[in-house]
C-alpha cells in the first residue's frame, strides 16, 4: 500500500488595503517606475490595524477548505509557514486551528522566510505518506507589513501581505492516479544569515526588528539556486524541467523569474504570475499564485506544476506535483 499527498482544494486571501507605488512615493523617495522596472510590482496589499496573520490564514484555509469539499473536523494536520506570527508562542497554527473550529491532531509553524511555503509541503507530504495523517491544511500566511521599515526605499516597496492555502490529502496511489505531490528539494546556507535578516528577535533585542536586505546579493544568488533546485527537483523524479505545464514561483522579483525562465529554457506564458498586484508576501506568495493560477482556469487536474522558492537563510527550494 503506496499513499500520495494530492492537493484537493485551494484558497486565498488578501486583505483590503491597496498600497500602490503612487502612494508609496508619498512616504519615501521612489518612483512608479523605479518599481516597476527593477521588480515588476504595481500595488500590495497590507492588513488593518488589528488584523493578524491568524485571520489571513483562516481566510484562506476556510476557501481552501470549500474548494476540497470538506469540513474542518476532516482536517487532522495543520502547518503553517509565517515568518509573522502572531505571537512569540504559541504558534500561528493553534491559533489557526481554534478559529476554524478544528478539533483534532497536530498544529505546528514552519520559517524558513520565502521559502516557507515549499518547506511546509514537503512536511506535509511526509506526514501524510508515512500514514500517520489524513488530511492536512497547509498554509502560507504573513504580515509582512509589520516588520518593513517603512523609511527604508530599498526593501519597503518590496513586500505584501496575504495568505494561500492548501488542503492536501493523503490517497491511495491507485485512487490518486497521477495527482499529487511528485517531489520536493530543500536547500539552506546559513552563511548567508547577513544578505536577509530582521535585526531584531526574542533572545537578542526582545523586539520584533525590521527587515535588512542586501538586494544586489540576494539577487545575483537567486537565479543560479532557483534555477539548479528546479532541474534537480523534475530530473530526480524523471522528468525534464520542460515538460512541465505549469511554473508557480516564490513571486520576489519579476526579473529573478524571468532569470529562471531563460536559464531553464522555459516560455514566458508557462508563468503564474501575480508580481504586479501582490508583491513579495514572503511564505504566502506560492500558494497565492497557485490559486490564481487554478480559479482562472490555467492550472487544471493532472497538470504537473513545478513550484519554487528563495528566501532569508539564505533557504531555497522547489517541489513537482500533478494537481
Ligand atoms: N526607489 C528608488 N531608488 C532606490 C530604491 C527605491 N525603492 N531602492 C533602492 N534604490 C536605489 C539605491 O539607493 C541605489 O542608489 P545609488 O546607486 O545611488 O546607491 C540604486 O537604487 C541601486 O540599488 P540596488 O540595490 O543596486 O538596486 P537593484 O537593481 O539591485 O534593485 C532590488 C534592488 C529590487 C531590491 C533588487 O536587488 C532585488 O530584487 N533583489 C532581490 C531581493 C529580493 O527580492 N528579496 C526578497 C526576499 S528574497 C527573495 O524572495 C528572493
Amino acid at each position: 500500500m503506496s499513499l500520495k499527498a494530492v492537493v484537493c482544494g485551494c484558497g486565498a486571501y488578501l486583505p483590503e488595503q491597496v498600497l500602490t507605488n503612487h502612494d508609496l512615493a508619498k512616504k519615501v523617495d521612489t518612483s512608479d517606475e523605479w518599481i516597476r522596472e527593477r521588480t515588476g510590482i504595481r500595488e500590495r496589499h497590507v492588513a488593518a490595524d488589528g488584523e493578524k496573520t491568524s485571520d489571513l490564514a483562516a481566510h484562506a484555509a476556510r476557501q481552501a477548505l470549500d474548494a476540497a469539499g470538506y469540513a474542518p473536523d476532516d482536517i487532522d494536520l495543520i502547518i503553517v509557514a509565517t515568518t509573522t506570527p502572531d505571537l512569540t508562542f504559541p504558534s500561528t497554527a493553534a491559533i489557526v486551528q481554534a478559529k476554524l473550529g478544528v478539533r483534532e491532531g497536530a498544529a505546528f509553524d514552519i520559517q524558513a522566510v520565502c521559502t516557507g511555503f515549499i518547506y511546509a509541503l514537503s512536511t506535509a507530504e511526509k506526514f501524510l505518506t508515512s500514514g500517520q495523517h489524513k488530511r492536512a491544511l497547509v498554509i502560507g500566511a504573513e504580515t509582512f507589513s509589520r516588520i518593513l521599515d517603512w523609511t527604508d526605499r530599498a526593501t519597503c516597496v518590496l513586500f505584501g501581505d496575504g495568505a494561500g492555502a492548501f488542503v492536501l490529502e493523503a490517497q491511495e496511489e491507485a485512487d490518486a492516479g497521477k495527482r499529487g505531490v511528485i517531489n520536493s528539494y530543500l536547500r539552506c546556507d546559513g552563511r548567508l544569515v547577513d544578505l536577509l535578516y530582521v535585526d531584531g528577535g526574542v533572545s537578542s533585542t526582545q523586539s520584533t526588528g525590521h527587515v535588512r536586505m542586501q538586494g544586489n546579493k540576494v539577487f545575483r544568488e537567486a537565479v543560479m539556486r532557483i534555477s539548479q533546485a528546479m532541474e534537480w527537483v523534475a530530473a530526480d523524479a524523471g522528468i525534464d524541467v520542460r515538460a512541465i505545464d505549469w511554473f508557480v514561483p516564490h513571486q520576489a522579483n519579476e526579473r529573478i523569474i524571468k532569470g529562471v525562465v531563460k536559464k531553464l529554457d522555459l516560455a514566458t506564458d508557462q508563468v503564474i504570475s501575480t508580481i504586479a498586484g501582490q508583491g513579495n508576501t514572503s511564505a504566502a506568495s506560492i500558494p497565492l499564485a497557485y490559486h490564481q493560477g487554478v480559479s482562472d482556469g490555467r492550472i487544471k487536474k493532472d497538470d504537473l506544476v513545478l513550484l519554487e522558492g528563495m528566501g532569508g537563510g539564505l533557504t531555497w527550494g522547489a517541489a513537482l506535483l500533478r494537481a
